[in-house]
């Protein structure tokens, strides 16, 4: 489907500019928005034409479910049913990077088009000044996907979604870099233990502390739970050699606390010098489109500790080296 051009404005994300990306999306455009983990798409929520015109920007498959952005629990509970295990959660970290997937509520407006059909519906309540002030002044809840293009990864600049939306969006809102840097963590309440659909950038450790119960795993092998948990969802040009120890000729280093041996190296960015998670993960989509941008046929990519923040960045290093073709 070939999709028209739109002129796309980008500005710093003030108080005017936000009132009208606010009208913007009312009238039934697409605004990207700064939230503390990626940037989304932003569209009204409730209005099938908008939620289709972002599969179209993104070239999303259009059995990949969106996720609805709400200003708070309250606004959640009228969309989604919460059991006992939601609200805690929602209570224990929203506003923040936890989305909540709950059955849908005899109330809900959100279009069967961005729930892709299912009756589940993705919640989130977002901990951004500038996401909290656009969701307040839609006045409705926002499906927001992250805002790059299908296959690429998330950005985490407003010049990352020029760089694959321009043209094809509304506004860019620009919010400086995304604090977290990796997308939410999503939990499924869905009744019986809660489920662990993706990591993200808040720690199972910490959701299993609030809760005081094991989280469930996406049942391995099975049907993707999370629909857009295809391999190669989160793909460089460049091929990424993941676990290395030193860098082969010509390949570019995306390294984690100095580990990496990089003589020889067409480039080197180093995730966190330090070796703190929290850090690396706020790095780590904008230093892989760096060192993809550098022309890199090859990427080596030092070991990251299989813990805490270290779980999410691993799972996206995992499907950026996924043999491509694996998403339609
Ligand atoms: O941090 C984030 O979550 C960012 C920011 C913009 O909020 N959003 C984001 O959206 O990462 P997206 O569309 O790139 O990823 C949403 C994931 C997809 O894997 C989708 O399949 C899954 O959420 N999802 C949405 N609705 C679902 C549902 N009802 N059941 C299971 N998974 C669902
Ligand atoms: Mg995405």
């Amino acid at each position: 489907m070939s999709q028209p051009t739109r002129q796309t404005r980008l500005a710093p994300a003030d108080p005017r500019a936000i009132a009208e990306a606010a009208a913007c999306l009312r009238a039934g455009g697409l605004v990207a928005m700064p939230t503390e983990t990626v940037y989304g798409l932003a569209a009204d929520a409730t209005n099938d034409r908008a939620v289709v015109a972002i599969y179209a920007a993104k070239g999303r498959p259009a059995f990949n479910p969106l996720i609805a952005h709400v200003a708070d629990a309250a606004a959640a509970a009228r969309e989604g049913a919460f059991d006992d295990f939601a609200r805690r959660l929602a209570e224990a970290f929203w506003p923040g990077p936890l989305t909540i997937v709950a059955p849908v509520a005899p109330s809900c407006r959100v279009s069967l088009l961005a729930r892709a059909g299912l009756e589940t519906l993705a919640l989130r309540c977002p901990d951004h000044p500038v996401a909290q002030a656009l969701i307040a002044a839609a006045g409705v809840p926002l499906a927001a996907p992250s805002a790059n293009r299908s296959g690429r990864v998330s950005p985490t600049t407003a010049a990352h979604v020029a760089a694959d939306l321009d043209g094809r969006i509304d506004w860019i809102l620009d919010g400086g870099p995304a604090r977290r840097g990796v997308e939410s963590t999503i939990v499924a309440c869905l009744g019986g233990r809660p489920r662990l659909l993706r990591p993200g950038a808040l720690t199972r450790e910490r959701i299993e502390a609030a809760l005081d119960v094991a989280l469930d795993d996406a049942t391995p092998g099975g049907a993707p739970l999370a629909p857009g948990q295809l391999a190669s969802h989160y793909a460089p040009r460049a091929r990424l050699r993941l676990g290395a120890h030193e860098v082969a000729a010509g390949e570019a280093a995306l390294d984690f606390a100095g580990a990496l041996a990089h003589a020889g190296a067409t480039a080197r960015l180093d995730l966190s010098p330090a070796g703190v998670l929290e850090e690396a993960a706020a790095h780590l989509f904008a230093y892989l489109r760096a060192l993809d941008d550098s022309g890199a046929a090859r990427i080596a990519a030092a070991p990251i500790p299989e813990r805490g923040l270290g779980v999410a960045i691993n799972d996206r290093l995992r499907r950026a080296a996924a043999p491509r073709g694996e998403e339609a």
